[in-house]
This record gives structure tokens, sequence and C-alpha cells, in this order.
């Protein structure tokens, strides 16, 4: 063997060790995020057992986005399949699939701390964006759930590729929700619903983790690249100056801009559109208090 194929062999051997033990951090620390289990102490549900408590509970699982994962009727659908990274699929939530898993407070734990009845976390399920819900609001939602017709529906499981877990290595890929959410005890209350910029923030904390914390915008992690970054949307030049209230209500309920321009589906405005007019009202007060950030260029 000459001296420069040994070196090469030498080489490609190194680079083969190196990606294998990466692939073998990303294994074991996916692997021990999935395993932790995490014990919520939350509060009992207490339900107001009323009419309006039914009906918000079906208006919140849909503006709220669980529709776009779990499907209108609550069957479970395919939400993306994205080969080696993970195929994503959002569970049948109806009493055939969840009544013998979960009682309500199991239920309420799976909405705002993003874990399993026995205590490990959900993979994908959005639970951060849902942490600061009240207790009314996710007793609502619990109800809406445990009042669906059943379905018998089998969507499929989540499977989590090779290149999803070296994401989720390097913090590009949030396998596993759970592990970013304050899991303490806590009584949590809600503003009272109305057009006022508080309601506002309290409702649009399902827009954060595409939009980012500090509402910016953001390429949102682990997102193709064939997909647009999410908008800042602080009233700056690269965000939202210049927008009135009406152009905000009219982007989200026909998905265009005032110049014109469509949003991307990626921008799940389908969904908000099914939002009151003063809850729209209430979002668009939140976003006008922002301090103008230049984050992210507007789309
Ligand atoms: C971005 C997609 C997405 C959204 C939005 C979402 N979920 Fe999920 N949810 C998932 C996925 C994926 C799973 C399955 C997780 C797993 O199998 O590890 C899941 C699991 C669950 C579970 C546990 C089901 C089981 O079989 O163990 C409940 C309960 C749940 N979601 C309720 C909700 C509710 C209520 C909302 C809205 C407030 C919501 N989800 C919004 C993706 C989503
Ligand atoms: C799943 C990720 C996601 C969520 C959740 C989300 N957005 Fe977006 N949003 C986007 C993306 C991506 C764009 C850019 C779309 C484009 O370039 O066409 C966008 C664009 C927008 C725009 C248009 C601004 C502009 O000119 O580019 C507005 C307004 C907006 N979002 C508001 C909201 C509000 C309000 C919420 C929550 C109620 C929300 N979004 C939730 C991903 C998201």
């Amino acid at each position: 063997m000459g001296k420069f194929f040994k070196r090469s062999a030498w080489l490609a051997g190194s680079l083969l060790l190196v990606l294998a033990a990466i692939y073998g951090g990303a294994w074991w620390t996916s692997e021990q995020a999935l395993a932790r289990v995490y014990t919520i102490h939350d509060p009992s549900l207490v339900f107001a057992g009323d009419a309006a408590e039914a009906a918000r509970g079906a208006h919140l699982y849909s503006v709220l986005g669980c529709v776009e994962c779990h499907g209108a009727d609550a069957r479970g659908k395919l939400v993306f399949d994205a080969g080696p990274v993970a195929r994503v699929v959002g569970s049948n939530l109806t009493p055939a699939a969840l009544a013998e898993r979960y009682d309500a407070n199991q239920l309420a734990a799976a909405i705002r701390h993003g874990v399993r009845a026995d205590g490990r976390a959900l993979r994908f399920m959005p639970a951060g964006d849902f942490q600061h819900l009240s207790d009314a609001d996710t007793a609502a939602l619990v109800r809406h759930l445990q009042s669906l017709p059943p379905s018998d529906h089998a969507p499929g499981d989540t499977v989590i590729g090779p290149v999803g877990r070296v994401l989720h290595l390097f913090g590009k890929f949030d396998l596993a929700p759970a592990e970013h959410i304050d899991h303490q005890r806590r009584a949590r209350s809600g503003p009272v619903p109305g057009p006022s910029a508080e309601y506002g923030a309290y409702l649009a904390h399902v827009c954060t983790g595409c939009h980012g914390a500090d509402w910016a915008g953001q390429r949102v992690p682990g997102t193709p690249p064939e997909l647009p970054p999410a908008s800042n949307l602080t009233p700056h030049a690269n965000g939202l100056a210049g927008w009135t209230e009406a152009d905000f209500i009219r982007v989200i309920r026909e998905g265009k801009r005032p110049d014109g321009r469509e949003l991307h589906g990626f921008m799940p405005w389908r969904v908000y559109a099914a939002m009151t007019d003063e809850e729209l009202q209430a979002i668009w007060r939140h976003l006008s208090t922002l301090p103008p950030m230049p984050g992210q260029a507007g789309g």
C-alpha cells in the first residue's frame, strides 16, 4: 500500500469514528430526554360544567391550533414526514383513544407540560405554547376532548429519525418540549377576555413558538430551508411599522398582506381566521405595544 493510500484510509476511518461518536451522543441524549419522568403537581381542574365552558373549549381547540396537528374532528393526522428528520403524527384525541389512558388532570398535564400520563415527554407536542393557559381555559379544553365523539381512527405513530436526533443534540429541534417548561406547581389565571393588549398577549403565546419570544422573527428551528422564516411582528421598519389594525385583521382572515402579497401556507392563518374580531383586536393591541426590534426582516 502506498503512503498516500494509507493516509487517506486513516483519515476516512477517523472521520467515520467522529461521525459515529456524534451519532452515539445524539442517540443517547435524545433517549435520555424521552426517558425522563416528570412529576406534575398542578392543582386539580375544576369544571364549571355549563354550556359556556363547552363552547369555550371547542373555540380554543380551533384557535389555539390543536386543529392543525390533531385535525378538526381530533381523530389525529400526519403533520409532516421529513424522512430522516422525523415523521410527526398528531394523535387521535377522542375518548376512544385517550379515555383509558388519561384522566382529566393527566390531559391537562399533556397540554400544559407536554408529558404523557406516565410522566414521560411527548414528542413535538408544542406544550410550551400552552403552558400559560389558565386553569379555567384548560378545563374547557379538557372537557371538549372528553366530550368528542369517539373515533377509532389510527393515524400512525410519530417516529424520530437519525437526523432529528443529531439536530436535537445541537439544540436545533425541539424533540421533547417538556425539557424547556417550568414544571413547578402553580394555579394559573388568565385576563378577562376582551379587546385588551393583556388578553392579546395571553392568546398570542401560541405565536411565539414560530415568531420568537421577542416577536422579532426567526427561522423556525428544525424547518427545511424551503420554508420562509417567521416574520418580525414588532412595530419596526423590518416588521409591522405602518400597518393598521384593519391590515392585520385582513392578513389573518384572508392571508393577504397590505401590499397584496400572499402569506405562505406555513403561517397557519386559516387557523387563526377563526378568532373573533375581539380576539384579533386584542392581539393587534398587544403587538402595537411591543418595542420595535430590527430582528429578522419581514417576509
Ligand atoms: C404542532 C403540532 C401539534 C399541535 C399544534 C398540538 N399538538 Fe398535541 N400532539 C402533537 C403530537 C405530535 C403528539 C404525539 C406525541 C407523541 O406521540 O410523543 C401530540 C400529543 C397530544 C396529546 C397526548 C395524546 C396521546 O396519545 O398520548 C394530547 C392530549 C394533545 N396532544 C393535546 C393537544 C391539544 C389540546 C392541543 C391544542 C391546545 C394540541 N395537542 C396541539 C402535536 C401537536
Ligand atoms: C407554524 C409557525 C407560525 C405560527 C404558529 C404563527 N406564524 Fe405568523 N408567520 C409564520 C411565517 C413562516 C410567516 C411568513 C410567511 C411568509 O413569508 O409568507 C408568518 C407571517 C405572519 C404575518 C405577516 C407579516 C409579514 O408581513 O410578513 C403576520 C401578521 C403573522 N404571521 C401573525 C401571526 C400571529 C398573530 C400568530 C399567532 C396567533 C402567528 N403568526 C403564528 C409562521 C407562523
